[in-house]
């Protein structure tokens, strides 16, 4: 058998959304885009949704929005992908990293303390695989320090913490809609928060600081308008909005295909504790199952992560290393100056995660024969 990685199965449903749209005259930014928007509020409970090209463009819009500028410090993870990073960078700001909880692979709130100086503007969390991060001593310590929390959820959408759904918890929140995400747009992304100054210059900015998108000059807005902002181009497509819409028909189904098929990891993996640690989970949220990733008991295997990774391969199932922390990349390494040493935790879980294959499309056979073929490594390596 062969798992791959991923695998991405779009129905009649997302093709009957993307043909209104490819019918109905109107293919970039106009009333598909806003409907997804409504959609999106209606799932975060956010006053405001500002549907935007990518998540790294949505990052980049939030903090510029929020007046992050040249010199200002911004607290984050080194335990994600670079997009976070870039959209710091962009802003002429100064990534700050703080190191990981090993158990749920979120910022610490402990060591975030730690980073807050005269210059730290924002603390920008990401809530890995999907697991929300420790939102009660995140906000408190922004609320503390006076300083604006945006969160990366990239990977949570669906996800709650304490009873409230991702999208409304940060002063901003991004979503992705990229092709592996638990819903998808092709590419695309989100801004959702409750302030309506900061929604206002979002919009603004994501549509090069015009004071009236094409949609409202051309259908009854009127033909002037004025450009008031060096803005971008960041808008989201009515095609993408479509394909978007479609898939959030299905989100139920789809957000409970990926609950169930983590319950069945769980299940087949569960005398085998001792070798892999299975993902962070707890009553106090909810997880929104983007990504499962276990861990090895290094201690316990006679071969290392990298190893496995092609034994598996070997074996027919595709495996994701999520994420290669970001100062071990050769640009971040030399601009920022970072080293492994001072991240112990991301650099210990690094070694150690593996990223399974995870989709709804994954068939409950192709889970088991995952788990079978890692339960025969296991035999076979076992220390
Ligand atoms: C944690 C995280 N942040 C940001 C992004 C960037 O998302 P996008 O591709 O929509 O820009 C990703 C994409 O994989 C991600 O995993």
């Amino acid at each position: 058998m062969k798992v791959p990685f991923f695998r991405l199965r779009l129905t009649q449903t997302e093709e009957r959304e993307v043909r209104k749209v490819l019918r109905s005259g109107w293919i970039t930014s106009g009333p598909a885009a806003g409907e997804f928007e409504k959609k999106i509020k209606e799932i975060t409970g956010a006053k405001y949704a500002i549907a935007v090209s990518s998540c790294t463009a949505g990052l980049h819009l939030t903090l510029e929005a929020s007046g992050i500028r040249n010199g200002d410090e911004v607290i984050t993870t080194p335990f994600t992908m670079a997009a976070t990073i870039e959209a710091i960078l962009y802003c002429g700001a100064i990534p700050v990293f703080a190191d990981i909880n090993p158990a749920t692979l979120n910022i610490d709130p402990t060591q975030i303390r730690k980073k807050i100086t005269k210059k730290t503007k924002a603390i920008l969390t990401v809530d890995m695989a999907g697991w929300p991060c420790d939102y009660d001593q995140v906000r408190l310590l922004a609320k503390n320090n006076k300083l604006i929390l945006i969160e990366d959820a990239a990977h949570s959408l669906g996800g709650y913490y304490k009873n409230k759904p991702i999208g409304s918890i940060a002063d901003a929140t991004v979503f992705s809609f990229y092709s592996t995400k638990n819903v998808t747009t092709g590419e695309g992304g989100m801004v959702t928060t409750n302030q309506k100054n900061l929604a206002d210059r979002i919009r603004h900015l994501s549509l090069h600081g015009m004071t009236s998108s094409g949609w409202r000059r051309y259908f009854g807005g009127g033909w002037k308008y004025d450009i008031t902002a060096l803005g971008y181009k960041y808008n989201l497509s009515d095609l993408a909005a479509g394909l978007g819409l479609g898939q959030l028909a299905r989100f139920s189904e789809l957000q409970d295909k990926r609950q169930r098929i983590a319950e069945r990891y769980f299940s087949n993996l569960i005398d085998y504790g001792g070798y892999i640690e299975p993902p962070y989970q707890d009553n106090i949220s909810r997880h929104a199952w983007h990504l499962f990733i276990i861990k090895l008991n290094s201690k316990k295997w006679k071969i290392g992560r990298n190893q496995l990774i092609i034994e598996l391969e070997k074996n027919g199932v595709g495996c994701g290393v999520h994420f290669i922390p970001v100062y071990r990349f050769s640009y971040f390494k030399k601009l920022l100056r970072i080293s492994a040493k001072n991240f112990p935790h991301s650099e210990n879980s690094y070694n150690t995660i593996i990223s399974l294959p995870f989709y709804p499309d994954l068939k409950y056979s192709e889970v088991d024969y995952v788990c079978e073929m890692l339960i025969k490594l296991i035999g076979k390596y076992r220390r």
